[in-house]
């Protein structure tokens, strides 16, 4: 019997690779470039691929759906985040689409608390005082920072990575303060403050961290008004999305010290970043590492196959769009 043939975009960890060659016919980018949605459905069409898997750089727009042979039953991204997808246009050619949530939940929320405390205290700074022979010996004022001891922490967001990132900032002694479309139950909540605004969250907040996902709402939401919200020398995180932030205005308030520090892993247009940010020593730079664990790549992988094994069998799958 003939096997199903998958389109794999980018390349993969190796037991994520080795899993989809023991199970599919295979269609590889050897050379791991980022693909053009006209590329991506024109290596489907040629090959009939049963199947694509994404990453998240991948756009699958309106257009290369139509463009889709009618071999394709499932689009699985190797991510739990799905803008790149146009879903509606997805589903209305039958095709099904898939994420990977759950699994990369925790790595992360870590992140989101890395980015916190580098930022709160002064990472870059300090990393770039000894790593250029700079520093000329302890005082007592040096590169001093601020404790999230205490600090009201605003998360934006509170889905599974955001009551992970409040679950890590309670252990540090933050006040946890939240929006999101819903509230949460009591036993999600934990004591954690509800705002049924954005704008009373980041007026309480301390500290802010977004977790939730980039929308036709969300983007662009984070521009020079809302920022001006915050209390003054609020320390700001972003694992999400970078297009949910207005650069020039996340720039502006880092220079006037409107936000005192920034750790960020997510950028608009990346991997080509505003270049304000690498010019600022209060921001904390990170290359869309929040998932970037072996453990935790693998499981979005072999959560991305799961997806893809259960429509192809005629299955529900368990993470479907
Ligand atoms: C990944 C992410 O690094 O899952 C997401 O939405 O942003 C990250 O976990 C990336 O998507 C890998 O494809």
């Amino acid at each position: 019997m003939s096997r199903f043939r998958l389109l794999l975009t980018r390349r993969l960890p190796p037991d994520v690779e080795a899993r989809a060659q023991r199970d599919y016919d295979t269609l590889p980018n050897p050379e791991d470039t980022l693909l053009s949605p006209q590329e991506i459905a024109a290596c489907a069409s040629s090959h009939c691929a049963d199947g694509i898997l994404v990453c998240a750089g991948d756009r699958i727009t309106a257009e290369a759906v139509a463009q889709l042979p009618a071999s394709v039953k499932v689009i699985a991204t190797f991510s739990v985040g799905y803008e790149h997808l146009d879903v509606a246009a997805i589903k209305a050619r039958g095709i099904v689409a898939t994420n990977t949530p759950d699994v990369l939940t925790e790595a992360t929320a870590d992140t989101a608390l890395l980015l916190l405390l580098a930022a709160a205290r002064r990472a870059h700074e300090g990393n770039k005082l000894v790593r250029d022979g700079a520093w000329r010996g302890w005082h007592t004022t040096m590169l001093l920072g601020s404790d999230p001891k205490d600090k009201q922490l605003g998360i934006y967001g509170m889905g599974r990575i955001g009551q992970a990132v409040a679950q890590r900032a309670r252990a540090f002694g933050m006040r946890i303060h939240y929006h999101n479309r819903r509230r949460l139950p009591p036993e999600q909540e934990l004591g954690a403050v509800y705002h049924d605004t954005l704008e009373s969250l980041l007026q309480t907040s301390d500290f802010f961290s977004i977790n939730a996902p980039s929308t036709p709402e969300t983007r662009g939401l984070f521009n020079a008004e809302k920022l001006a919200l915050l209390p003054r020398g609020a320390i700001f995180v972003n694992t999400a999305r970078g297009d949910m932030v207005v650069d020039e205005a996340l720039l502006a308030a880092l220079k006037s010290g409107q936000i005192r520090a920034a750790g960020l892993d997510v950028f608009a247009g990346e991997p080509n970043l505003h270049p304000g940010y690498a010019a600022l020593d209060n921001v904390f730079l990170l290359p869309h590492v929040g998932s970037a664990t072996e453990e935790t790549r693998d499981a979005m992988g072999f959560a991305a196959l799961d997806n893809i094994d259960a429509v192809l069998a005629g299955r529900a799958p368990p993470s479907p769009l």
